[in-house]
């Protein structure tokens, strides 16, 4: 935890500003010496424009710079600008920003953005290696998703029991080692549910009443079933690739009373309730452990969802990071 004034970064936080100084933003503002436009750091710090905004939404919120309107007032991003804070003033590379760098830690270490990986436009992709501190960082994330699986499936119990209501079969897509499908079909036993993963994730899940693994790849085809539920899976993939996914789980449910299940965070670029820090540090997390993964706005969703060929959606948030999204065929 790094304390600056009346705000405190956590570690995503932290990793999050050492690439922002990695990438020079501090420097670029204080020599610009006024307000800047996206398009103008763009310009300065050369980095994909998306990867940017969200580096910046991350950094605004969080106090580091502000983000106004000009007078107009439009939605057009180059209608926001950037300016400085007595804190962005502190991240120059002639005041604290060497502080912050041996903070974070030295690179390839942990988890996180760095300025290399955004300037090629890809995040830097946690994957299982034979790299001995890569395979520490995987074991810790398997073990991590265990534990987001019962939290996030114990809200949905609690604050979403109707989304459940008449389905007969649900499939989990990417439902890991079942934590999730073995809780749901305790919870509503009238459900049978199927647990859908890669082979070598299902070589690993134990046995779950009410439950049955299957293997299989998402991108090609999904299990039949009324309902399949998307939880953490859409996040990690880039809007392409969701698209791919959302149509295999389409083809899977019935046209008349099927639907698709995704549970995932709804980013707010400007309010938000109290876990939106939390949702802003995951996409930060998001943004260095994928290659084009990203948490999305409504706005966002909508449109993947519609050019996934759903005709409606509903939303209902949660007491928790995400929200649940039921999609229509
Ligand atoms: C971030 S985890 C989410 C796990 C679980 N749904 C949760 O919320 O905790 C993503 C899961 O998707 C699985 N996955 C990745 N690619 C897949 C594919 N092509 N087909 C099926 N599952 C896949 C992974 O093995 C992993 O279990």
């Amino acid at each position: 935890m790094l304390k600056f004034g009346k705000y405190a970064l956590g570690f995503d936080g932290i990793r999050a500003v050492k690439c922002a100084i990695e990438l020079g933003l501090p420097d670029a503002m204080e020599i610009h010496n006024g307000p800047m436009t996206l398009s103008q750091l763009l310009a300065t710090v050369g980095c994909p424009a998306g990867s940017l905004h969200r580096i910046m939404r991350f950094l605004t919120r969080n106090g580091i710079f502000r983000k106004e309107h000009n007078l107009s007032k439009s939605q057009d991003p180059e209608s926001f600008y950037y300016s400085q804070t007595a804190l962005s003033r502190l991240l120059t590379r002639d005041k604290m920003a060497p502080f912050v760098l041996v903070q974070a830690g030295p690179p390839g270490q942990s988890v996180g953005a760095t300025a290399k990986d955004l300037k090629s436009g890809k995040g830097s992709g946690l994957k299982n290696t034979n790299d001995p501190s890569q395979d520490i960082l995987w074991n810790m994330f398997e073990e991590f998703l265990g534990c987001h699986a019962e939290i996030a499936t114990m809200a949905i119990i609690n604050y979403c029991p109707k989304a459940f209501e008449g389905i007969r079969c649900l499939v989990d897509v990417g439902g890991h080692e079942g934590t999730a499908i073995g809780m749901l079909v305790k919870a509503f036993p009238w459900i049978r549910g199927i647990n859908f993963d890669l082979p070598n994730v299902i070589a690993k899940a134990s046995a779950i009443d009410g439950v049955e693994h299957v293997v299989g790849n998402m991108f090609e085809s999904v299990p039949k079933a009324d309902a399949v539920m998307l939880m953490w899976i859409l996040h990690d993939w880039s809007d392409d690739l969701c698209i791919d996914i959302l149509k295999k789980c389409k083809e899977a449910i019935p046209a008349d009373i099927g639907k698709v299940i995704i549970v995932d965070a709804i980013m707010d670029e400007e309010g938000g309730n109290e876990y939106m820090g939390a949702r802003l540090a995951m996409d930060m997390t998001i943004m260095s452990a994928t290659e084009k993964g990203k948490e999305r706005t409504d706005k966002e969703w909508a449109q993947l969802l519609n050019i996934a060929g759903f005709s409606r959606h509903t939303i209902k948030h949660l007491e928790a990071i995400e929200s649940v999204i039921e999609a229509y065929p």
